[in-house]
């Protein structure tokens, strides 16, 4: 049976795939534009100047901890003292991964057993999330068991009861602008984290502030310092701090930072000092001359925003023109990160992802933000509108409203009722 809005939905659908449109939306990357804002940098320091300011020879190993003065830069933003902060190489992803390989194989500090010998290791998984937290614990045999996020964080009440088994060991967090909803931490939930009753001594919250200066707006948002509450909360040793200039300066050759208590950065220090003689002190360097100070650092997101807060501002744009009215059709509208989440009716996101294939535009495959691929309400579509050009991302958008509603025409006989309805009076 067909209805008019279904036919419609259905010639809309057509001629966009009639445009042969190549467009992808999937991964969270700066663009080239972004990008040429730290071209400098690549000339940088110049043959001639490769000391620190400790006379440090930069281009020799040694500091494995990194550069002191890069750490010095970055510490105040990530929350961490210089001192607890550790400057390493161009990716976090790969420090949070390393973290979790060595607590399998070595006691963490407040344990006297290796995750590898315990029988099951649970993680938290705040959903929706980064698929690729989630694709390190996969990975590592380690469980993922979903909490709900809200707008201010994990849900604490279900975290609460969860960490009373002890075989969760840990929780991911992104608490500003988190991936992919944009929420905020709230000060009571960092608080609540830092004081979970856990039954785990050696509980860990990895603290993936990925996003800690990418606004999007004035607001240039805070958060409450998960270190120093946790150490008031009487677990010093809980939290492990990450943060990357990836989205900074270079997404392939920024510098990622870890930052804990002195016990966890030792025991960090002592294990990856196995692997590595030490991190691109060149790299660290080249960091400091390009961003200089906190407030070069600033300058420097400053127009990281005014090129990527016009293509949020369009998604939100077309998303509010076209479903505005929708009932079940909602989206984020972050002050800061990488992307928007877009949530559909349940059961059609999946559907909407295929769709939007066939017509040529590439979406984060439905299911990505949660454990194992599966979004038990098949309704979260996670949009990353930085990477293409603006009027791609305007194209793109169009193409995805035409999707949504072809997904939504084609469901239920009750469901394409209500939307002739409501069709209909729309137009009278
Ligand atoms: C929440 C989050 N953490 C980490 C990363 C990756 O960071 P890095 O480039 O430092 O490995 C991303 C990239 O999209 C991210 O969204």
């Amino acid at each position: 049976m067909t209805t008019p809005v279904l036919d419609d939905a259905r010639a809309a659908y057509e001629e966009l795939k009639g445009q042969g449109m190549r467009l992808d939306l999937t991964r969270g990357k700066p663009s080239a534009q972004q990008l040429d804002l730290a071209n400098a940098m690549l000339g940088l320091p110049g043959s001639e100047d490769f000391r620190a300011a400790d006379g440090t020879d930069t281009r020799n190993y040694q500091g494995l901890a990194g550069l002191a003065e890069l750490r010095e830069l970055v510490a105040p933003f990530l929350q961490v003292p210089a001192a607890q902060l550790i400057a390493f190489g161009n990716s976090s992803l790969e420090l949070m991964h390393d973290t979790l390989v060595h607590a399998l194989l070595s006691p963490l500090p407040g344990t006297e057993k290796r995750w590898a010998d315990e029988e099951r290791v649970v993680f938290l998984a705040p959903v929706p999330g980064y698929d690729r937290h989630f694709g390190v614990c996969e990975r590592l045999g380690i469980e993922l068991v979903p909490v709900p996020m809200t707008p201010d964080g994990p849900d604490m009440d279900v975290v609460d009861e969860l960490v009373l088994d002890p075989a969760v060991k840990g929780i991911w967090c992104v608490p500003k602008y988190s991936n992919p909803d944009g929420a905020v931490y709230s000060d009571e939930t960092v608080r609540r984290l830092a004081a979970t009753p856990a039954a785990a001594p050696e509980f860990r919250i990895m603290w993936d502030n990925a996003y800690a200066v990418h606004h999007l707006t004035e607001d240039e948002v805070e958060i409450a310092d998960v270190l120093a509450l946790c150490a008031e909360a009487g677990h010093p040793d809980r939290a492990f701090v990450f943060g990357s200039t990836s989205k900074i300066t270079l997404a392939g050759a920024g510098v990622a930072f870890l930052g804990s208590s002195t016990a966890n950065v030792n025991w960090w220090l002592a294990l990856t000092g196995k692997r590595t003689i030490g991190p691109d002190k060149t790299n660290h360097l080249r960091h400091v001359r390009f961003l200089r100070d906190a407030d070069g650092l600033r300058a420097h997101m400053r127009k990281h925003r005014e090129i990527i807060a016009p293509k949020f501002a369009a998604v939100d744009e077309i998303l509010t023109r076209e479903f505005a009215d929708t009932p079940g059709v909602e989206w984020s509208a972050p002050k800061g990160g990488y992307f928007v989440t877009l949530t559909v009716p349940d059961g059609t996101a999946t559907e909407i992802v295929r769709l939007a294939k066939e017509a040529g535009l590439a979406l984060t495959p439905a299911g990505a933000t949660h454990p194992y691929g599966e979004d038990p309400q098949d309704r979260t579509i996670r949009l990353a509108p930085t990477f293409p050009p603006l009027p791609e991302v305007r194209k793109a958008m169009e193409g995805v409203a035409v999707c949504v509603r072809l997904a939504l025409a084609q469901r239920s006989p009750v469901q394409r009722e209500a939307n002739a309805e409501r069709a209909s009076a729309q137009q009278q």
